[in-house]
């Protein structure tokens, strides 16, 4: 039988590429975004190319309660849900006092409260089956506080730190949480956060392609790996961090984010 993943933040970008991905190993899905028509582009062209089924959800994941309405649809389907795939987020580009409140919450309520939610509603399946895998999208955002990007940055700091702990609390459950911290990738982000370049601080620099990111998350997904940071240079940054002096630090993530 097939299995099946639930991927938030499916429309474009990480997500639609995490579903491609999930959908060319027979993985049936339930995509879910705030844009209809992008979620049914790819419940087409998925269903078209492999021998799956896809089942779209268009719904604001920045609402508790349709965090619910999400679980709850699934459970009155019957549908088991084996891969959770918390990667819908975004940043946004500004001094903390500059931006509108909303915009903080909304972030605050999606990449934190909605990811955190998600997980806790799936793993009460999950634990008396003894088998689940979630995945969090962190990034490498979470390995220093980010000026300019305030909220963003900590948002992403909460996602690698929670993911870790529950990671240990659950494997006696047989269920692995995995944490994948991207570097800078080119998708909407950039633009959804609002910064002035379309790439963002990333301007010209070379950067990986959606799919090799997506490859790498669902490798490390797969193996049950607990924290992995895509590229070797990410790597190398987020662990060279470690040892700078934090007021340093602070003032070079400031200067490489208003860049
Ligand atoms: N790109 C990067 O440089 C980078 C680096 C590290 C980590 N990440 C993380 O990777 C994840 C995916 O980002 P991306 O780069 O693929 O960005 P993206 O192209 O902007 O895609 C974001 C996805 O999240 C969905 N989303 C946004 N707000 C939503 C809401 N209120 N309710 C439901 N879905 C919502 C969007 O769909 P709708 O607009 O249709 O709702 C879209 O499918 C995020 O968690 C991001 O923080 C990205």
């Amino acid at each position: 039988m097939n299995h099946t993943a639930l991927i938030t933040g499916a429309s474009r970008g990480l997500g639609a590429e995490f579903a491609r991905l999930f959908a060319s190993k027979g993985t049936n899905l339930i995509l879910v975004a705030r844009s209809e028509k992008e979620l049914n582009d790819l419940k087409d062209e998925l269903e078209n190319t492999f021998n799956i089924s896809v089942r779209i959800i268009a719904k604001d994941l920045t609402k508790p309660e349709n965090v619910r309405f999400v679980y709850d649809e699934i459970k009155d389907t019957g549908i088991e849900v084996d891969y959770l795939v918390n990667n819908a987020g975004f940043g946004d580009f500004g001094h903390f006092s500059d931006t509108e409140w909303e915009r903080h919450e909304q972030m605050i309520d999606l990449n934190m409260k909605t990811l955190s939610y998600f997980c806790y509603l799936f793993v009460q399946d999950w634990i008396p089956r003894k088998s689940g895998k979630i995945l969090n999208i962190a990034s490498t955002a979470a390995f220093q506080p980010g000026p300019g990007m305030s909220v963003y940055f900590a948002s992403k700091a909460y996602v690698a730190s929670f993911s870790q702990a529950i990671a240990y609390e659950f494997q006696k459950y047989g269920i692995t949480v995995t944490a994948l911290c991207p570097g800078p990738v080119r998708t909407n982000f950039g633009i959804a956060a609002r910064m002035q370049h379309p790439n963002g601080f990333l301007k010209d620099m070379k950067t990986p392609l959606p799919g090799e990111v997506v490859a790498f998350g669902y490798r490390a997904m797969m193996k049950g790996k607990t924290l992995v940071i895509q590229g070797g240079l990410n790597k190398f940054v987020a662990n060279l961090v470690r040892f700078i002096p934090r007021k340093w630090l602070i003032t070079l993530s400031a200067k490489v984010i208003s860049w």
